[in-house]
Formats: structure tokens, C-alpha cells, sequence
């Protein structure tokens, strides 16, 4: 029994000391150097591996992602049709949260305005808001989005957050399924994206959606760049239906040069940071799964096929 530890984007060694100090035990295996005897390997732990790679190991029994978001793994037919559980890690949950609040004060506190009065030499004065009159809506009301909710609501913001099945939070007046979607976004002034990216929520963030915001609204879209229709979101920005975006994340990644996103003076864009898995906090939940796995027993965090997340 070994585990296989492929991604290109997560650092190999952090994660094998993270994981041997909560496994000594564990066989850490990692791709494409150490793999060794594919029918050795009965777990993988994995963010984007090549398409079909995982096909290829016959004793596999259940696939850890290393990402919150597993939409580009689901998205290969040969995935093998194993438990797929997905990365919830406390540093992630306390770094999304963080940039949101980031992000919103940044609007709320108008320093995307500041920022270009001041490429103009302009000195314009704009008094602020208190919080409290401001309304955030989340949508999406997962572990992210609901941290990030939470902390808004800690910081004295009106905020409201959409998910699929009905919620109960503490601060947080909350909407779910379509026919709630209106009455969600009529008050929504800045509002942030943290919905897993699935048949149904691709492309959400359309002309329609910015529509039904109130006019001069912000949007942060830290889920997925497929969730967006650029044109749409350029073009509100344009008439002023929405004042400023932040975007974290692209439908290709990294951003090509020639997108006009770059350029966009109401536009700013983080390279898919907004969040991150730190191996030492995310460790005892992998290795837990690990044990759940092979004792055949379920998963944590295990993904939906059918509802794609
Ligand atoms: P979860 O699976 O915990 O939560 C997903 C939420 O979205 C749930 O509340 C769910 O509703 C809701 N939802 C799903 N489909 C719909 C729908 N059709 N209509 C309304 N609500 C819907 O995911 P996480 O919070 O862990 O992560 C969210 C996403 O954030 C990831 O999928 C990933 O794309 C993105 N992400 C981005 C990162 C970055 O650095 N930019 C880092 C990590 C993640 P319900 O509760 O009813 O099931
Ligand atoms: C994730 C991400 O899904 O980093 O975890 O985007």
C-alpha cells in the first residue's frame, strides 16, 4: 500500500514531512520519480494530474484532491470511478476569508477609486460608509463561502449569502435555490463568487446576474474563472451597471497577455491567490482520509459525481 503524491503546483517535501509526521508508517510516493509499481499504489493525492493518469494504477481506491475545487479532475472521462474527496484544510478556509474581507473593504472603502484619482493627480474626496449600511452577498455558503460570510458578518456588514439547500447562520440572512436568486441579489452591492464550478453554475456571473444587482455594484469572483463571462462583465463595467471587479481566478490560467481584463481600469486581478492549503494544517485531515479509505470506510468532504462538487 502506497500513496501517490502528484501535482506540479504544491511542494513535494513540505508535504511528505506534514504527512509522515501524522503517518511514520505512510509510503509517500511521488510523481513521476518514486512512483515505482503502479499496482503498489491504493491511494492518490493529487491536484490536475494529467489527463488519464490515474487510470493507470489498478489497485487505486480513493482519490484525494489536493484543491477545494474539483471541477478540471471530474472533468476527464477517465477518471476511475473511485471515492473523490476534496481538500478542506483550516489554513485554506482562514486565507479565503481573509482575502475576501480584503476585497470588499477595498470597494467598500473606495480604494479602487483612490487608487485611480491618484494615476490623475486628482485629490477627490469621498466620505465613507459605515459597514453596517453596506450589503455583502456570498454566493456559495460551503466552507469557504460561509467563513467568508461569518467574517464579514464579524466585521459588521450586512450580508447576505445563496446556496442550493437551505441555510441557517448566525448574522447572515440567507436565500437558496433559483426562484431566491432575485431577491438575493436586489440589495447586493458587492457581491463574491465562492461557488464550486458545475453545469449549473458555469457562466453564472452573465449580463442577467449583473442586471439584477443594484446599479454601480462590485464583484469578487474568487471561485472559478468559468463562473464569469468576460464580455458580459466588461461591458457592465463599461455602462456602469457594475463600478469594479476583483478576479482571482481565470478561465485560462495564467491570464493571457491580450485579455483585456489586464487593462481594464475597474478591474483587479490576483493570480489565483486568494487562497491556500499549508501541508502542516491540512496533513491530519489527508491522513485521516487515508485510514477511512482503506478501513472502507467513507470519506470525508467525498464529492458529488453527479452534482459535480
Ligand atoms: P463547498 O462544496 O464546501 O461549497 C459549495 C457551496 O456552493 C455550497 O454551499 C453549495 O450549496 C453551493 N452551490 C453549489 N451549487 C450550487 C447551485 N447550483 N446553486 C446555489 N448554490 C450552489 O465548496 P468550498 O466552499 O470548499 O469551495 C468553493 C469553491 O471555491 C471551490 O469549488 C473552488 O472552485 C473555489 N476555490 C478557489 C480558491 C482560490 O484560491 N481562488 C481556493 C479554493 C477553492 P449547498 O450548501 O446547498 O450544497
Ligand atoms: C482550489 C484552488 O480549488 O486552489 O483549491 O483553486
Amino acid at each position: 500500500m502506497a500513496l501517490l503524491f502528484l501535482s506540479e503546483a504544491d511542494p513535494v517535501e513540505p508535504w511528505r514531512e506534514a504527512l509522515l509526521a501524522e503517518m511514520p508508517e505512510l509510503d509517500f510516493r511521488a510523481w513521476p520519480d518514486q512512483v515505482g509499481d503502479l499496482a503498489e499504489i491504493d491511494i492518490a493525492l493529487v491536484w490536475l494530474p494529467p489527463p488519464g493518469e490515474l487510470a493507470r494504477y489498478p489497485n487505486l481506491k480513493a482519490i484525494l484532491s489536493l484543491g477545494a475545487g474539483i471541477d478540471s479532475m471530474i472533468a476527464d472521462p477517465t477518471l476511475p470511478d473511485l471515492p473523490l474527496a476534496r481538500m478542506v484544510d483550516p489554513s485554506m478556509t482562514d486565507t479565503m476569508a481573509e482575502y475576501v474581507l480584503l476585497a470588499v473593504l477595498r470597494h467598500h472603502r473606495q480604494f479602487d477609486l483612490f487608487e485611480r484619482e491618484q494615476r490623475s493627480g486628482r485629490w477627490t474626496f469621498a466620505l465613507p460608509r459605515p459597514a453596517r449600511t453596506r450589503t455583502v452577498g456570498v454566493m456559495g455558503l460551503g466552507v469557504l463561502g460561509q467563513a467568508a460570510a461569518r467574517t464579514l458578518a464579524g466585521h459588521g456588514f450586512d450580508v447576505r449569502g445563496w446556496s442550493r439547500s437551505e441555510k441557517v447562520i448566525d448574522g447572515v440572512s440567507t436565500f437558496h435555490g433559483h426562484d431566491q436568486l432575485e431577491r438575493f441579489l436586489t440589495k447586493t452591492e458587492i457581491l463574491v463568487c465562492l461557488l464550486p464550478l458545475t453545469a449549473d453554475t458555469r457562466g453564472m456571473l452573465k449580463a442577467s446576474l449583473f442586471a439584477a444587482l443594484p446599479e454601480g455594484a462590485c464583484l469578487i469572483n474568487a471561485a472559478r474563472g468559468s463562473h464569469l463571462v468576460d464580455t458580459d462583465l466588461i461591458e457592465a463595467l463599461d455602462r456602469g451597471q457594475l463600478s469594479a471587479a476583483t478576479l482571482d481566478v481565470f478561465e485560462t490560467e495564467p491570464l493571457p497577455v491580450a485579455s483585456p481584463l489586464w487593462r481594464h481600469e475597474r478591474v483587479f486581478i490576483t493570480p489565483h491567490v486568494a487562497s491556500y492549503c499549508d501541508p502542516k494544517t491540512a496533513a491530519k485531515g489527508v491522513v485521516d482520509n487515508i485510514k477511512r479509505a482503506r478501513a472502507g470506510q467513507p470519506l470525508h468532504h467525498r464529492v458529488d459525481r453527479i452534482q459535480g462538487y
